[in-house]
């Protein structure tokens, strides 16, 4: 199943083989050839052979990349220089900052150390890049798109679970998917209300019980069932329902992955999903040598992806066999009437590529929109001052009760200003690597040397890391309150021309030609549910006594800068931005009247 190009373990085999059977044969041959007898020499040679051609292999490669950087007339990335060979103290720093710092912290840290906003970790001697800098990610992600690609490591990784679709391919299949997917976006589909409105009221329905019985309830994994099963009905006309399952429980359910863990037939799944994030997230920090070696006998994803494909292959049997039918029958639909699984089908006769694609659209959708929506609920319940004026807002466009429609959406600038400040201090994807094909110089003067203006050398076959969390919270982006939640300063005219002549500085949905298709569903879907929301509550607080034993932030983070000394909750990261544990939280009606 898994695709041979993108096969961990062969081209593991194939490093190893390389870097310690290759050399040990040149050596051996050497001999032969030249009629030398080692005697008791030639074991300590085999042995001193390896680390040598590794050696001579690592400064032949250091020579043409000088020379390369000659050429493009750039200077070298800031390099960070460890205490320990390989920089393998660098490496356990990181490792430990993973589960117990503020998130991103430790990438932080090494930019102010080195003073600079693009940094060459260069863990066992090999580059790779990590940035923050604004104009370095837009030529990532948009300007030098052609100089990367998602890289061969990073497909390895992710090849069982996301297989062949848009978010695991470049090139040709990936257009293929952005062709395809496109028409899905257009803005009467985007603008799918009356889908918007069915789960928005059953997840009003289910919220309305718990504060009747002023229970706490997790929200990050009742906004996840929300999102998956508005997505599963607005893209393949199949509600999943899983916001009929039952539901985590104050006191009860035990910490899942991310948020909480479900064990019944939903939780199954979005145990696997959640799990599978998890493994991909754990190999990149692994690294591209540790990871294989430690799935060498077993795919940590195997099972988790089964249990997804199990829910997926009936999906994707009955779009075929429709597709079957319709063609027997002569009948053809036009694509508007038809739902993006259909016109899936229609495309392609490849059973995998569209289950592969499907699941992409629900990481795509369920992830991100309920991160969007956890993060606002919890600055509501923080700020309830910023509740306030949003559901003053919400009242004065759509009254108490109607449901809201397109254009008044459009019109409540103080909703839309939230939703922005969220995304940026709270970017549901914090983090992403490409993978440099060629070698390009990225173009913008580091701020550091203001004086020298040549770009900076990227050499090829090179992971970059980029941070858009960082970005947006960068002082000398936004200013000394860059870390502070103000959804003012997307209304300040001064501030509004700044961002437009720096788009770059804030990239919640990417940039460039792989740009988020479902940015406006994704707006048109918070907004609406936002709305009917306040329409019926007011008071939001955070329970902390509901959270799970160990999702609470570290008494150590008090104190330190930023967000994290007032942090409430714990923000984590697996490809998308989840609170650790969930966010339990207790909603209060309001009184009928509007304020
Ligand atoms: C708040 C919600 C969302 C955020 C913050 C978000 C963010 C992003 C980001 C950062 C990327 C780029 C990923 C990469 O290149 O590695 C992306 C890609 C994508 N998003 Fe979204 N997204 C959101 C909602 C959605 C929704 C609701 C859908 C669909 C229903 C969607 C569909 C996609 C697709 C198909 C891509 C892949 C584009 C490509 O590779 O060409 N997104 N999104
Ligand atoms: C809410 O509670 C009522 C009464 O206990 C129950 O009949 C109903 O099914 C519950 N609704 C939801 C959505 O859980
Ligand atoms: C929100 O951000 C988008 C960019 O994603 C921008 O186009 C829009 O003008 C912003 N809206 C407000 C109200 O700040």
């Amino acid at each position: 199943m898994v695709n041979g190009a993108y096969n961990y373990r062969s081209r593991f085999l194939l490093d190893l083989f390389q870097a310690i059977v290759l050399p040990g044969l040149v050596l051996t041959s050497l001999t032969h050839i030249f009629d030398i007898r080692l005697g008791l020499l030639y074991l300590p040679a085999l042995i001193a052979v390896v680390p040598c051609w590794g050696i001579t292999k690592g400064l032949i490669r250091n020579i043409l990349r000088s020379r390369q950087q000659q050429v493009l007339n750039a200077k070298p990335i800031p390099c960070v220089v460890g205490e320990w060979p390989g920089n393998i103290d660098v490496l356990l720093r990181m490792t430990r900052a993973f589960r117990t710092s503020y998130i991103l912290d430790v990438y932080l840290e090494l930019f102010e150390e080195y003073q600079c906003t693009t940094l060459n970790t260069r863990i066992l001697w090999t580059d790779s890049i990590i940035t923050m800098d604004q104009e370095h990610i837009k030529f990532v992600l948009a300007t030098g798109f052609n100089h990367f690609w998602r890289g061969k490591y990073q497909k390895e990784r992710m090849e069982r679970f996301l297989g062949q679709g848009i978010f695991n391919r470049d090139d040709e299949i990936w257009k293929m998917h952005r062709i395809n997917t496109r028409p899905f976006f257009a803005r009467e589909r985007v603008s799918d209300f009356h889908t918007f409105e069915t789960y928005t009221s059953r997840t009003l329905d289910i919220i309305s019980n718990f504060s009747a019985a002023d229970q706490a309830f997790d929200a990050q994994d009742l906004f996840s069932r929300f999102a998956l099963d508005a997505a599963s009905d607005s893209l393949f006309g199949k509600n999943l329902d899983t916001l009929s399952a039952a539901l985590p429980i104050a006191g009860q359910t035990r910490m899942g992955p991310k948020g909480s863990a479900t064990e019944d037939g939903w939780g199954s799944f979005a145990h696997a999903f959640e799990m599978a994030q998890q493994v991909v997230t754990n190999r990149a920090r692994l690294g591209p040598w540790v990871w294989p070696l430690m799935e060498f006998w077993k795919d940590k994803n195997k099972e988790n992806v089964e249990v997804i494909h199990g829910f997926l292959e009936p999906l994707v049997q009955q779009a075929i066999e429709l597709k079957k039918k319709m063609a027997e029958s002569g009948v053809t639909s036009p694509i508007e009437e038809k739902t993006f699984l259909q016109h899936l089908a229609d495309s392609t006769d490849d059973p995998i590529i569209i289950r592969d694609q499907l699941l992409s659209l629900l990481l795509a959708s369920r992830d991100t929109t309920a991160c969007l929506l956890t993060y606002v609920v919890y600055f509501m319940a923080i700020y309830p001052d910023i509740a306030r004026k949003l559901r003053n807002e919400v009242l004065e466009h759509c009254g108490p009760r109607s449901p809201p429609t397109y254009e008044q959406i459009r019109n409540m600038k103080y909703l839309r200003a939230v939703l922005n400040e969220t995304l940026r201090l709270y970017p549901p994807v914090p983090l992403n690597v490409r993978e440099s094909r060629a070698a390009s110089a990225l173009p913008c003067p580091d701020p550091t040397f203001p004086a020298d203006v040549r770009p900076l050398y990227m050499p090829g076959s090179t992971p970059v890391i980029y941070l858009p969390l960082l970005t947006q919270r960068n002082k000398a982006l936004w200013g000394p309150d860059a870390d502070v939640f103000c959804p003012e300063r997307w209304t300040e005219p001064a501030r509004i021309a700044h961002f437009v002549s720096n788009p770059a500085m804030f990239t919640p949905f990417s940039a460039g030609p792989r740009i988020c298709i479902g940015q406006s569903y994704a707006y048109n879907e918070a907004s609406y549910f936002l709305v009917r929301l306040l329409q019926e509550y007011d008071i939001f607080s955070l329970a902390p006594g509901a959270q799970p034993q160990g999702s609470l932030p570290p008494s150590e983070w008090k104190g330190r800068r930023g967000r994290q000394a007032e942090e409430r909750i714990w923000p984590g990261a697996a490809l998308t931005l989840y609170v650790k544990g969930g966010l339990w939280v207790r909603f209060g009606k309001a009184d009928s009247t509007p304020l």
